[in-house]
């Protein structure tokens, strides 16, 4: 138990509400085990939709185990839902949630630290039953209070709500954390993350200030001493990234945000003139990512990046996390009582 322990922490079972939230199509398996270690919860991405789909679920297996001989902690798999124009769920996305299902029921190792299935992109519809019925906790990422409310009826346990500041894939809503949370706080009743623009201890006392119960970062952990899945230049771009030096493009799923450079200008470029190389894009990613060429690929990274000036050590962060998180609401409430006796008097 800590400080910060809520219905969030509980359900899940880790000791603060910080999350590593999907970072595909990378691994992640290093510093999803080095966020479950730290007592908050680390997810294993889905590693790009390979056209043998066999061979992609193989490495997100291989990923899943890597993260279990490094941690004893629960952790979580984010699996993006893909949908096409007329709501048919992609053999990806199926192959993806049934060959994670049929891992954790042959390895009862698995079964009890892989807990947790975060869906992201389409609507998980179907697959809600068959996740819950697997025994996981189930968690889906949405951009609107629509989507919140929608997930909630299906049974989903509980709700990332993603503002349009996140790294990777950001809603089509484009609503922002600070107006789109408490919305979604106020509209239903399962516990909400807040995801976007997170990165220290203030962002977690804010969340929990709009009535989320724990935040999901993504590029926050990414420049970390723990990364072993980005180049060093990448980690350097956004090291160097300045306000405004962002940007929104469409990516696989609808809207996706990351670094301005002759990748990104020539995708919008592309995009208008309406000629866009759908499979480059994840090449694109993954080409900056593994080669550090991050001037021709793709940097999928959020605009907290303008604020990121430091490689953290997850294994100190997340507690430090929390630990600042829990000062900033103290020293708020000691500030108020000091100040309501003054003003009775006035
Ligand atoms: C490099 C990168 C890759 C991402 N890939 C995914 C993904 O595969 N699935 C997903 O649901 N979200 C993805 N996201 C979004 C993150 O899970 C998270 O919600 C987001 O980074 C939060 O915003 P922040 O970067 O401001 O912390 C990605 C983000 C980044 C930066």
């Amino acid at each position: 138990m800590s400080a910060l322990s809520n219905r969030y922490t509980e359900l899940v079972g880790i000791e603060y509400p910080i999350v590593q939230e999907g970072l595909g199509p990378f691994t992640t398996a290093k510093i999803a085990a080095a966020v479950s270690q730290a007592g908050g919860l680390g997810t294993i991405s889905m590693p790009g939709m390979p056209e043998d789909l066999s061979e992609g679920m193989r490495t997100l297996r291989s990923h899943i185990e890597q993260c279990a001989e490094l941690t004893d902690k629960p952790f979580a798999v984010n699996l993006p839902v893909g949908v096409d124009h007329d709501g048919t769920v992609l053999p990806f996305t199926d192959t993806y949630i049934r060959g994670v299902l049929e891992a954790r029921k042959s390895d009862a190792a698995l079964e009890k630290q892989l807990t947790v299935l975060t869906t992201s992109a389409g609507f998980p519809g179907e697959y809600c039953g068959m996740i819950k019925d697997a025994g996981l906790i189930h968690q889906h990422k949405v951009g609107s209070t629509h989507q919140a409310r929608k997930s909630e009826d299906a049974g989903v346990d509980v709700v990332i709500a993603a503002g349009f500041e996140m790294g990777g894939h950001a809603p089509a809503s484009r609503m922002h954390t600070f107006v789109l949370v408490p919305n979604i706080t106020e509209s239903i009743s399962v516990p909400v993350l807040l995801t976007g623009g997170a990165r220290d201890g203030r962002g977690l006392a804010a969340a929990l200030a709009l009535g989320a119960e724990g935040v999901a970062l993504g590029t926050r952990f990414i420049v970390s001493e723990e990364n072993e899945d980005w180049h060093p230049h990448y980690l350097q771009a956004i090291l160097d990234a300045a306000e405004g030096d962002d940007v929104a493009f469409t990516g696989v799923y609808g809207p996706c945000r990351g670094l301005r450079n002759e990748a990104s200008r020539s995708l919008l470029e592309s995009d208008v003139r309406g000629d866009v190389d759908e499979a480059e894009k994840i090449r694109s990613m993954q080409r900056a990512q593994s080669t550090g060429d991050t001037e021709n690929g793709l940097v999928l990274a959020g605009q907290v990046a303008a604020s990121i000036h430091e490689v953290i050590r997850i294994s100190e962060f997340v507690p430090q996390m929390a630990d600042e998180a829990a000062a900033v609401i103290e020293q708020l409430a000691g500030s108020l009582q000091k100040q309501l006796p003054g003003r009775v008097r006035a």
